[in-house]
Order: C-alpha cells, then sequence, then structure tokens
C-alpha cells in the first residue's frame, strides 16, 4: 500500500481525493454507499449569506463527454449550513472545505466570518460567481476584483482559505498571482466552462439561464495545462480539478502540480467514483514502486 496522505495548509488529509462542491451535497446521499471517512475530503455545495433558490429549469444538459449545469448557487443560506449540515458533516473524520460564495465581497466575508466559530477545516471561496457592484462580471474574470474578494475574506477569517479560480479568463496565472498577493493559503482550479446549446427545433437555448458550466471529461485537458501553468507562477498549494474520472486522471494533475485533486461530475455517473479513484491511485503508485504520493507533485517533465 503506497502513501496517500498529503497536507495541505498544515491540513492532513488521508488521501489527495475529494468530491467537489456542487456534486456531493453535504454527503448525505453518498453516505448510503460507503463511509464519509474513506474520503480525503469533502467540498460542500456553495452557501452564501441568505437561502439561494438557484436557477429556472432546465438546468442541466448532456454534452459530449460532458454536462452544463445552470443550477446557479442553489442553497440553504449560511445559518442553516452551519446549524443544521455541518455538524453532520464534522463527525465524519474527514476534511471538511466549506465552499462560499457571495454577490458582493461583504457577502463572501460575512459568510467566512460566520465560520470562524465552527470546526471546519478550510474555506474554499468560489471567485465563479457575479459580482453586483461590477455589473455582474465574475469576481474571478479580473485581478482587482479577484484581489478585492481575497483581501475581504481574508481580513475575516483565520481558517485557511483557499481560492476557487474560474477558467473563463485570458491569463490564469495572473489571477492566481492576484489571490496569492491578497492572502489566499492555496488555490483550487478549475471551475466550469462556460458555454451553451440550442435546441434547434425551437431555437431556445436547451438551459433556461441560456448559458451554463460545462464540467466532465471534456474539460479534463484543459484543467492539466491551467495547472501546470498555475503551478509554475505561485508558490502556494493547488487543488486541481476538472474532469477527472479515473486514478490515472488523479496521478496526472498531481504530476501537473495539484497536491490534491477533486473529483465533480464523475460523482454522477458513478457514486463509487472518488473510491474507486483512490484505489486505482493505490495501485498505480504500487505498479511504479513509488512509496507516496506526495513525491510525484509536480514531477512532469517538460519538453
Ligand atoms: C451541478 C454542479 C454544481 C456545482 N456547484 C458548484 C458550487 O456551488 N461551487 C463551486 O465552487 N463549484 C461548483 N461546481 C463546479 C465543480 O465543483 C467543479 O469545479 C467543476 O464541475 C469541474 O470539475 P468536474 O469536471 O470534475 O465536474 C458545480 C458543478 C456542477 C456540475
Amino acid at each position: 500500500m503506497a502513501d496517500l496522505s498529503v497536507n495541505i495548509c498544515g491540513i492532513d488529509f488521508k488521501n489527495p481525493i475529494i468530491p467537489a462542491s456542487g456534486v456531493f451535497g453535504y454527503g448525505r446521499e453518498y453516505e448510503e454507499f460507503y463511509p464519509l471517512s474513506k474520503l480525503g475530503g469533502i467540498a460542500t455545495k456553495g452557501t452564501t449569506g441568505k437561502l439561494r433558490t438557484g436557477n429556472p429549469a432546465p438546468r442541466i444538459a448532456e454534452t459530449p463527454s460532458g454536462m452544463l449545469n445552470s443550477v446557479g448557487l442553489q442553497n440553504p443560506g449560511i445559518d442553516a449550513f452551519i446549524e443544521k449540515e455541518l455538524p453532520n458533516l464534522l463527525h465524519k473524520d474527514t476534511v471538511i472545505l466549506a465552499n462560499i460564495a457571495g454577490a458582493t465581497a461583504e457577502e463572501c466575508a460575512e459568510v467566512a466570518g460566520k465560520l470562524n466559530d465552527t470546526d471546519v477545516h478550510m474555506i474554499e471561496l468560489n471567485i465563479s460567481c457575479p459580482n453586483v457592484k461590477q455589473g455582474g462580471a465574475a469576481f474571478g474574470t479580473s485581478c482587482q476584483m479577484a484581489e478585492q474578494v481575497t483581501k475581504a475574506v481574508r481580513n475575516a477569517t483565520k481558517k485557511p482559505l483557499v481560492v476557487k479560480l474560474s477558467p473563463n479568463v485570458t491569463s490564469i496565472t495572473d489571477i492566481a498571482k492576484a489571490v496569492e498577493s491578497a492572502g489566499a493559503d492555496a488555490v483550487s482550479l478549475i471551475n466550469t466552462l462556460l458555454g451553451m446549446r440550442i435546441d434547434i427545433k425551437t431555437r431556445r437555448p436547451v438551459l433556461r439561464n441560456n448559458v451554463g458550466g460545462l464540467s466532465g471529461g471534456a474539460i479534463f485537458p484543459i484543467a492539466v495545462r491551467m495547472v501546470w501553468q498555475v503551478s509554475n507562477a505561485v508558490k502556494i498549494p493547488i487543488i486541481g480539478m476538472g474532469g477527472v474520472s479515473s486514478g490515472e486522471d488523479a496521478i496526472e494533475l498531481m504530476l501537473a502540480g495539484a497536491s490534491a485533486v477533486q473529483v465533480g461530475m464523475a460523482c454522477f455517473t458513478d457514486p463509487y467514483a472518488p473510491i474507486r479513484i483512490i484505489n486505482e491511485m493505490n495501485d498505480f503508485l504500487d505498479s511504479q514502486n513509488i512509496d507516496t504520493v506526495r513525491e510525484i507533485v509536480g514531477t512532469v517533465q517538460p519538453w
């Protein structure tokens, strides 16, 4: 058995595999399949200041090797999350990353501040959501907005802060450097890529929201490229994700520079995906006589 444990920002993970935010809810449905303690960690559904109902249906569309979603930030709000969901999760013997978001930097800071009195292990700040004070452009699409929201949340919490980057940008490395200088302890990437499908008979977009986020195997090469570029640009650790569906994919993202890996859409096609991926990583490392997964991080040999 290879040693799969990793440490990110002083937090010990028993293995590097973490179901991604938005595909695992608060773990309740998956708990029927396996003990959540087998997971390295869990990233919870994005939580905002107040309850949000999300976008109108249809909000899911299948695409080749992927899926478009416009679920939006449907969640019960931070107070209900802390009262009803977090206590159960904190008993599961796994690292909990509370994914947070907001319409303004102040809202993000307020949500982070409310988590200070809890035992949640890390905060993952989603900067792909619209900043209402800047005409609805996503925080993560400009260095200035990314820096501003990271600083606001940094000032509100001493918990390890992971800033989750948007891939819908010209230069992901510039945004990564901006959030690093604003006080992020780590970055996670990638969130979904903006896409669109149209029903050719009705001439209506398939999603009621017109556009949505593309996830799944189709985006994996983009995730590998962006993790590699960011790992060459910042010193803080990286949690990689985007289209991972096998242990080999997870190893590839770690070679590109990720210290841990989140698994999103693959959890929908196979609820056991995170467990299978952990086992496949172990099998690969054993087959290569590699003792610890930590030793492969960032060891790609570029031409
Ligand atoms: C239905 C759905 C809901 C999501 N909700 C969130 C969310 O609330 N916060 C967030 O940061 N990312 C959210 N994501 C993005 C995923 O966490 C992940 O970054 C993305 O799907 C890419 O990984 P994958 O290809 O493995 O799914 C969501 C993705 C999906 C498919």
